[in-house]
């Protein structure tokens, strides 16, 4: 491991110091060797590349998923419609988009299907109640529609209950004369852990993911795919779960504080906010101008990690300010030094950017744009009069 986050020694992304001199504050920084060195070792637990469906939501960037399409990566997943527009924009042709379609979503998603029939593009649905309006979407527009089953594996966020409600929804999909049944989506996000803690909670909800597909496939059910798992559960799905064809984790391809402590080994840190120190309060404590609107709080306390400064205590922010106690060795803090901030949520952290300084060997070689980090033009829907 890169020990970025343990040591004491300052291990900052940028080394040149007058670029460092120029970056206003705060902003996002990507090391593009560090993403490059999770690229291969992501293929190293997985082996082959067509196991992995990575959710593009960590990154929201078109750059990031080529480097992802350049390794080999063919696949992806997408929590909404501007983040599977960048997948096809980058050039990938087979993606999940890995939310129930409702509302005005449900058109514009069978209108993507139809203005993409080059891309595998395929939607998530956890009610049977959902099934008539999207077969009669498609059929408006004339395109056969692929769904995936979403099963709630005991997170209780989505998802039909594993068995007989989630058989009867598939086999309803298979019926349907206008959908696709594509098979099986289980994302297992409360599991948290490490190898072995993360397979014991798996245990059962795979064992009646197992029993799902086969009671499926012996009606004639076609089961052609089984995709689950995010960062914790990603290896103990695709090692030991003989059900799973597909894991799809996205937090990987940059890790963030959050993981790194719960699996120190398995990537390397690749992204940090760079900040600066706009305050000195008190003796022992310093003021960033890393606030909630540049390094997400969804994680409540601590919200992030001092680069070099392991032993920093995170003892709040507001908007445009985190307050954060400095250990005794590191009193001699001055206005205007510069500090590496890792989110200990990084996808969150990266949505509050439009763009990310690209990092390598510590010089800035590029600025990327977080391009699908929007949310559907609301004036190209309704013009200037809503
Ligand atoms: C449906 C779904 N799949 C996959 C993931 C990826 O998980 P992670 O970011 O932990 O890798 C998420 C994360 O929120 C998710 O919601």
């Amino acid at each position: 491991m890169d020990g970025l986050l343990q040591t004491a020694m300052p291990m900052p992304f940028l080394t040149v110091p007058e670029q460092v001199a120029r970056v206003p504050s705060p902003a996002l920084l990507i090391d593009r060797r560090r993403v490059e060195r999770n690229i291969d070792r992501m293929r190293s637990y997985v082996g082959d590349f067509r196991r992995l469906r990575p959710h593009v939501k960590t990154h929201k960037c078109s750059e990031v998923y080529k480097m992802q399409l350049a390794a080999g990566i063919t696949k992806a997943k997408a929590a909404t419609l501007p983040e599977v527009d960048m997948v096809v924009r980058a050039g990938g042709r087979d993606v999940v988009l890995a939310y129930a379609l409702v509302g005005p979503n449900l058109e514009r998603a069978v209108t993507f299907a139809r203005q993409h029939p080059e891309t595998v593009f395929a939607a998530l649905v956890d009610d049977p109640e959902a099934v008539g309006p999207i077969d009669a979407e498609a059929a408006r527009q004339g395109v056969r529609f692929n769904l995936y089953v979403d099963v709630n594996p005991g997170m209780d966020r989505t998802g039909i209950p594993l068995g007989a409600p989630a058989a009867q929804l598939a086999q309803a999909i298979h019926a349907a004369a206008h959908l696709h049944l594509s098979g099986l989506h289980m994302y297992d996000g409360h599991i948290h852990g490490d190898f072995e803690t993360s397979l014991a909670a798996m245990q059962a909800p795979y064992a009646a993911l197992k029993t799902l597909v086969s009671d499926l496939r012996r009606a004639g059910c076609p089961v052609e795919n089984v995709i689950t798992a995010g960062s914790p559960a990603f290896l103990p799905a695709i090692q030991r779960f003989e059900v799973v064809d597909e894991v799809s984790p996205g937090t990987w391809i940059f890790w963030d504080a959050a993981y790194s402590e719960m699996m120190p080994e398995l990537f390397d840190i690749a992204l940090c906010v760079l900040g600066r120190v706009i305050s000195r309060p008190a003796a022992d404590i310093m003021t960033l101008d890393t606030g909630s609107k540049a390094v997400s709080v969804d994680t409540g306390k601590p919200n992030c990690r001092i680069l070099g400064l392991p032993e920093a205590e995170i003892l709040g922010w507001s908007e445009e300010h985190l307050r954060v106690r400095l250990p005794a060795t590191h009193r001699e803090v001055r206005l205007g030094d510069t500090f590496y901030v890792v989110p200990q949520h990084v996808c969150t952290t990266v949505a509050l950017y439009d763009e990310a300084l690209i990092v390598e060997d510590g010089a800035i070689v590029d600025c990327w744009p977080i391009d699908a980090r929007s949310r559907p033009s609301l004036r190209t829907v309704f013009g200037r009069q809503p």
